[in-house]
């Protein structure tokens, strides 16, 4: 767990000891999905983002057992993180099965809503990507137009993940739940806008 992560701003590579890609994922809750990540692939680092210090504790204890040096996990509202990266510092943003927020005054609420894709923009690289999961329809349509709306590149956009073969995926712990109850799972990468207008 990294306490102070706003005094990492900018230096992020001190903090894994290394200059390899930096991967997040916001709302990251237990850190299933992180901690499989983080083992398959030394070759990056990973840092899990999470509002609820109560989840965040599962996620720590995880990993603890055998903790990956490639692995962090940040206590912190998603609102804060341009406070806590640098230009161009991440490479790749994870969604996964974000809260759906599903009345219009909580909408600003999504993690995909135009005031976070703004925020995401300041800190990923000018190539730098969403990876978005999800099982709600709603929140998968307002979340394309808003991707689109915003000038970000809609690259990938799968309406049944599972049954895609050629897509590596490693599955989280909704995700596990939802298949059980025979929910399809909606998936899409888009690319940052060229300007960002920070
Ligand atoms: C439905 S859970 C999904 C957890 C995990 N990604 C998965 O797929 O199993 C959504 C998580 O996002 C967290 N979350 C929601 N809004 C957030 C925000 N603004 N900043 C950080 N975490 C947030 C919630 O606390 C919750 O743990």
């Amino acid at each position: 767990m990294v306490h102070h992560p706003k005094d990492h701003k900018g230096s992020w590579s001190s903090v894994f000891q290394n200059d390899r890609p930096i991967r997040l994922e916001i709302g990251c809750g237990k850190g299933k999905f992180l901690l499989e990540l983080a083992n398959l692939h030394p070759e990056l680092n990973f840092v899990g983002v999470e509002k609820f210090e109560s989840v965040l504790v599962r996620a720590v204890e995880k990993a603890e057992v055998d903790p990956p040096a490639n692995l962090k996990f940040l206590w912190l509202d998603a609102e804060e993180l341009p406070e806590c990266f640098g230009a161009d510092e991440v490479d790749l943003i994870y969604l996964n099965f974000s809260d759906p927020w599903p009345k219009s005054k909580q909408k600003k609420r999504r993690l995909t809503h135009p005031l976070f894709l703004a925020r995401y923009a300041s800190f990923l690289k000018s190539s730098g990507r969403i990876r978005m999961k999800t099982d709600n329809f709603g929140l998968f349509m307002d979340s394309m137009v808003w991707f689109v709306e915003s000038d970000w590149h809609l690259e990938t956009i799968l309406l049944d993940l599972h049954a895609e073969q050629h897509v590596e995926n490693v599955e989280t712990e909704f995700e596990t739940r939802f298949v059980a109850m025979g929910r399809s799972i909606y998936y899409l990468s888009a690319v940052r806008p060229e300007e960002t207008h920070a």
